[in-house]
């Protein structure tokens, strides 16, 4: 199988979930691509792989700027070049795994749902089936928020995704590639 693992990480959180996702898939014994999203003009050519795992922080209920920005100009090459049409027709071996990390400090969960949902609807688009969506906890690093990561809705997120998080994180994978 060939894999795609895509992310964005402004603060390292995503990609420590990435490196280990990288890491499983490799021990399955499959090739993976693991393609860092730094710019809104990052090479990355989706179709040549039939799973792919996308992953992105929460800022803002959104992905990360970068990702958006690459997105939209994929989505927009995709329509233009026919590759996505009307009514998003099935590729029968295309599979997606979708997931954020997420500070959740307001309203938990709920405000990291956008970004997820967000992130699919390229896939969905391309004829891709979203196998799984995950919600991974990702501490707050930078100064002026450092503090949410206390008094959020989460409770005490310290130090996470934390080693259990990531052996959650290897475990599902082995799940999804099973399929
Ligand atoms: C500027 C900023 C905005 C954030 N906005 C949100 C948000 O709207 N919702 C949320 O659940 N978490 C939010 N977070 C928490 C991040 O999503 C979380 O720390 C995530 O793990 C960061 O991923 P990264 O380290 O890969 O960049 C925010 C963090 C920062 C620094």
């Amino acid at each position: 199988m060939n894999v795609l693992n895509l992310y964005f990480s402004s603060t390292g959180n995503t990609e420590k979930v990435a490196l280990r996702i990288q890491d499983t898939i490799q021990e399955l014994g499959h090739q993976v691509k693991t393609i860092k999203i730094t710019r809104k003009d990052t090479k990355v050519e989706i179709l040549q792989y039939d799973f792919v795992f996308v992953g992105s922080g929460v800022y803002g209920q959104l992905p990360g700027q970068p990702l958006m920005g690459l997105f939209r100009a994929l989505l927009q090459n995709y329509v233009r070049n026919g590759d996505i049409k009307p009514a998003a027709p099935r590729r029968p071996s295309a599979k997606t795994v979708v997931y954020c990390t997420y500070g959740g400090a307001h309203t938990g969960v709920n405000e990291a749902i956008p970004a997820v949902k967000y992130m699919g609807q390229l896939f969905d688009h391309l004829g891709y089936s979203i196998v799984a969506e995950w919600y991974i906890v990702g501490e707050y690093k930078t100064d002026n928020l450092r503090s949410h990561s206390i008094t959020g809705r989460l409770g005490d997120i310290r130090d996470r995704p934390n080693a259990e998080d990531l052996r959650d994180v290897a475990e599902k994978v082995k799940g999804v590639l099973r399929m």
